[in-house]
This record gives structure tokens, sequence and C-alpha cells, in this order.
């Protein structure tokens, strides 16, 4: 077996080759002064099973062309089959038509995918259970929650900050026989910003856990805090799979009433965007036990 790595998470890629007792094979990415970019398989033929280790957060569709570059050139370089682990996927959450006349993102990334020839796909908590329907290969759903578990204060109240989490909410609480409560929130589509008006549950004098699969601009959580605390919650803490962090996010995050804000290494965190507040759980065993 041979691990690449694009260059979106490279710090992911060395733990997984390393646990795997490997070294990462070598890849030329080049940019062009105008953006585009070249790849080459160094020592060409492969003849190997081969895993790619590519996350696609930001910038997203430099990500994903990279890949689209990286999987031509593995392919063409004789890999004998390719598990490609995105252990988060962008376009996600575009995974069917909200109005009339919108695009099917996640559709047309899958189509790519396997166009391109990929033979199994390694990812964690996608947004939505079906995603994996979209594929006409063999997808391997992972989830952090359990990575989580001996996180969570054994006295807090779980809660989803939206209800599409209600599902990843009861993991939870099946695993650690903790109460769980959820928000309805209801996101303005021009302007992004996120109100978060009820709750289902009671949080008073009580710990809390907000669990999230992703957190983008971090409008979701701020709203979270805000009610939770309008609400007489005490301590929260903040657990969150992908650190998407877009736009000024981490500072948000930073600036919130909360203790901490967990989060993995699905997606590479920059230096630049890690606060004080922020603990990185790495999922590269969850990964290097997958592809033993
Ligand atoms: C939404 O359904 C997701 O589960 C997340 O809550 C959301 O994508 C987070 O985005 P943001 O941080 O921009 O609110």
């Amino acid at each position: 077996m041979k691990v690449f790595s694009g260059s979106s998470n490279r710090p992911l890629a060395e733990k997984v080759a390393q646990n795997l007792g490997l070294k990462l094979s070598s890849l030329e990415i080049h940019k062009f002064p105008d953006g585009e970019k070249r790849v080459r398989v160094v020592g060409s033929d492969l003849e190997d099973d081969v895993v790619l280790v590519q996350s696609t957060g930001i910038p997203v569709d430099e990500n994903y062309m990279e890949l689209f570059l990286i999987l031509d050139a593995l392919k063409r370089s004789g890999a004998r089959s390719i598990t490609l682990v995105s252990p988060y996927f962008g376009y996600q959450r575009q995974d069917h038509m909200f109005r009339e006349g919108e695009d099917v993102s996640f559709k047309v990334i899958v189509q790519m995918l396997e166009s391109l020839k990929v033979d199994k796909v390694i990812t964690f908590d996608l947004h939505s259970i079906k995603i994996p329907e979209f594929f006409h290969i063999p997808v391997v759903h992972l989830t952090v929650l359990d990575l989580f578990v001996g996180k969570i204060d054994k006295d807090s109240v779980l809660v989803s900050p939206d209800m599409g989490g209600i599902r990843r909410i009861k993991y939870l609480s099946e695993k650690t026989g903790l109460s769980f409560a959820t928000i309805e929130k209801n996101r303005d589509l021009k302007t992004g910003r996120v109100q978060s008006e009820k709750i289902e549950g009671s949080v008073q004098n009580k710990n809390v856990a907000i669990v999230d699969d992703m957190i983008s601009t971090g409008e979701t959580i701020r709203a979270a805090v805000e009610l939770l605390k309008k609400e007489c919650a005490e301590k929260i803490n903040v657990f969150a799979t992908h650190a998407v962090f877009a736009d000024d996010a981490s500072s948000i995050l930073d600036n919130l009433d909360v203790e901490k804000v967990y989060v993995t290494d699905t997606i590479e965190v920059p230096k630049e965007k890690q606060f004080e507040k922020l603990e990185i759980i790495s999922v590269a065993n969850l990964i290097v036990k997958e592809l033993r």
C-alpha cells in the first residue's frame, strides 16, 4: 500500500502513514502563477493499492480541483486501486434542491470522483446519512462521536443546535446515558444570520455540551450559546467534527461564553485560526484502523 497526500491536510496524512509504518509517497504539486496546478507522481510505476488523503475544506474549489488532478495522475501512473480518504467533503450540505432551479452540488462531486475511478471512500460525520447512497462505490462513513465521549462532563445535558443534529445527539445520549435537548434554529438565507428561538428540553442550572457536525461561520454555535445562557445554562462546551472556520468564525468562537471548543483534524486548522479554548482531537487512528 502507498499513501499519498494532497496539500489540504498534510499533517493528518503524515500521521496516517506513520501509524501504518509507512512514509508518504512523493507527489509534486506545482502551482502556476495563474493559480492552475499540475500534479506529478514521482517515480511513476505505481502498480500498488493507493490511499490518497485530501480534505476539501477552505479553499474548497481549489482543494477539489487538486484532488481531481491527483486522482488522474495516480490512475495514469498505474494505481491498482484508489481509496480516497476525504475526512471532510465540501459541498455536502447542498445534497438536494432546497429551492426550485438550484443545483445538487454534492451529486456533481460524486460524479467527478466516480468518473476519475475512485474505488472506495472513507469519510467522517456526513451532514446527512443519505449521502453514501449517492455513490456507486463503497463508502465507509466513520464517526468521531466516540472520541468526544471521554471529553463530555458526566453531568452535562447534550444539546443539538438544530433539529438536523438529533441523530448525533441520540447516539451520544445512548453512549453516555446523558439527557438531551434540541434547539430550533432559523437561518436568514440572505444574511446568513442565525436565530435560535426555542429549546426542547431543560438546561436550567445545568452544564451543557453542544454537539454539531461542523462549524462554518460560527453563527449556529453563537446563536445556540446565546439562547442557552438566556435559559440559565451553566458551563458550556462545544463539540464539532469539522472545523471549517470560514470568515471570522474563530474569533466569534473565541469570544463566546464557553469553556472549550473541541474539534477534530478532519480539516487542518491553520495556526492563525487557532485560539486558546480550541482543542483539536486527531482522527488518524480511526482512519488507520479502517485501512488495516
Ligand atoms: C447545519 O445544518 C449544520 O449542521 C451546521 O450547524 C452548520 O452548517 C454550521 O454552519 P455555521 O457555523 O455557518 O452556522
